[in-house]
C-alpha cells in the first residue's frame, strides 16, 4: 500500500540527511521516540526481537540501548534506511509496513512508531504488526488522532510557523489522522488490547529548545489523547 501522497518516501529520501538534527525537520520524532522507548519491557530472553515499523533514519535505537533486544527495522525509504544502517540496528528491510516480510509471531515487541498517520489504511498496518507479535508480545503504536484539535496543531500550527524542529509543509494531511475507537477494535480483534494515552512536550524544555537552550524536549504523558496519542498493549 503505497501512501497517500505519491512522493511522501521521496521526501523522506530528501530529508534522510536531517534525521540527527536536533534542529532540523525531524528533531520531534527523537523526542517521540524516547518517550516510546520507555513502554518497552526488559527483554526476557537472550534472543529477544523488537521490530521497527517505519523505523526511519533510527531514531528509535539509542533510547533501546540496554533493554536486551535485537533490532530490526523495516521503512520504504532506502535512503533512511541507510542512515538507520549506522545506529545498531541488526537487520533492515526495505518493506510496506502493510506487508511485511515476516513470519507471524516473529517479534516480542513490535513498533510503529509515528507513521500510521501517513498510511490510508493505518488499521491493515496494525493488523499486520498484530500478525508479526508473538503471544505475550507488546505492541506499541504512536501516532496523530483524528481531530479538528490535531488538525489545527500538527497541521496549521506545526508546518506554518517559523520555529526550529517545524516539519515541511505537507508533512501531514489530515485525512490520513487515526479514529482512535477503530484503532482500539482492530487491535482488539486482532488479539491486542491497546490502552491509550496523549503526549505532549515539556512546556518549558519546549520554550528552551525554542530558545536556542536546548538541544531536547521530553515528552509528557497526558489523559487528553485528541492530538499527539500512544496506545500500548500486549498479545493475548
Ligand atoms: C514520521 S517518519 C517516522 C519514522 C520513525 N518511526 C520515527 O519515529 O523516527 C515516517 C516514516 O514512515 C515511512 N513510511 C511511510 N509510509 C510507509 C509505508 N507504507 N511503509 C513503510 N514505511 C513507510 C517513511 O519513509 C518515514 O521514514
Amino acid at each position: 500500500m503505497q501512501p497517500l501522497r505519491s512522493d511522501l518516501i521521496t521526501d523522506y529520501d530528501h530529508l534522510a540527511d536531517t534525521w540527527w538534527d536536533p534542529r532540523g525537520p525531524l528533531a520531534p520524532l527523537g523526542w517521540i521516540a524516547r518517550a516510546r522507548a520507555e513502554f518497552v519491557p526488559a527483554a526476557v530472553h537472550e534472543n529477544a526481537r523488537l521490530l521497527d515499523i517505519a523505523c526511519g533514519g533510527g531514531l528509535f535505537a539509542p533510547p533501546l540501548a540496554g533493554k536486551g533486544y535485537r533490532l530490526a527495522g523495516v521503512d520504504l525509504s532506502q535512503l533512511s534506511l541507510r542512515e538507520a544502517g549506522r545506529h545498531g540496528y541488526h537487520a533492515l528491510a526495505r518493506a510496506d509496513l502493510t506487508r511485511l516480510p515476516f513470519a507471524d509471531h516473529s517479534f516480542d515487541v513490535v513498533t510503529a512508531g509515528q507513521c500510521l498517520e501517513h498510511v490510508p489504511d493505518p488499521y491493515a498496518a496494525v493488523a499486520e504488526a498484530c500478525r508479526v507479535l508473538r503471544p505475550g508480545g507488546t505492541l506499541i503504536v504512536d501516532t496523530i488522532a483524528d481531530t479538528r484539535l490535531a488538525r489545527l496543531v500538527a497541521v496549521t500550527l506545526a508546518e506554518n510557523l517559523p520555529l526550529p524542529g517545524r516539519p515541511a509543509r505537507g508533512t501531514h494531511d489530515h485525512r490520513l489522522f487515526v479514529n482512535r475507537p477503530r484503532l482500539l477494535r482492530t487491535a482488539r480483534s486482532h488479539g491486542v488490547e491497546l490502552e491509550l494515552l496523549g503526549l505532549r512536550p515539556h512546556l518549558r524544555e519546549g520554550l528552551g529548545y525554542l530558545a536556542g537552550r536546548r538541544e531536547q524536549v521530553r515528552m509528557v504523558p497526558v489523559k487528553a489523547t485528541g492530538v499527539l496519542f500512544l496506545g500500548v498493549g500486549r498479545k493475548r
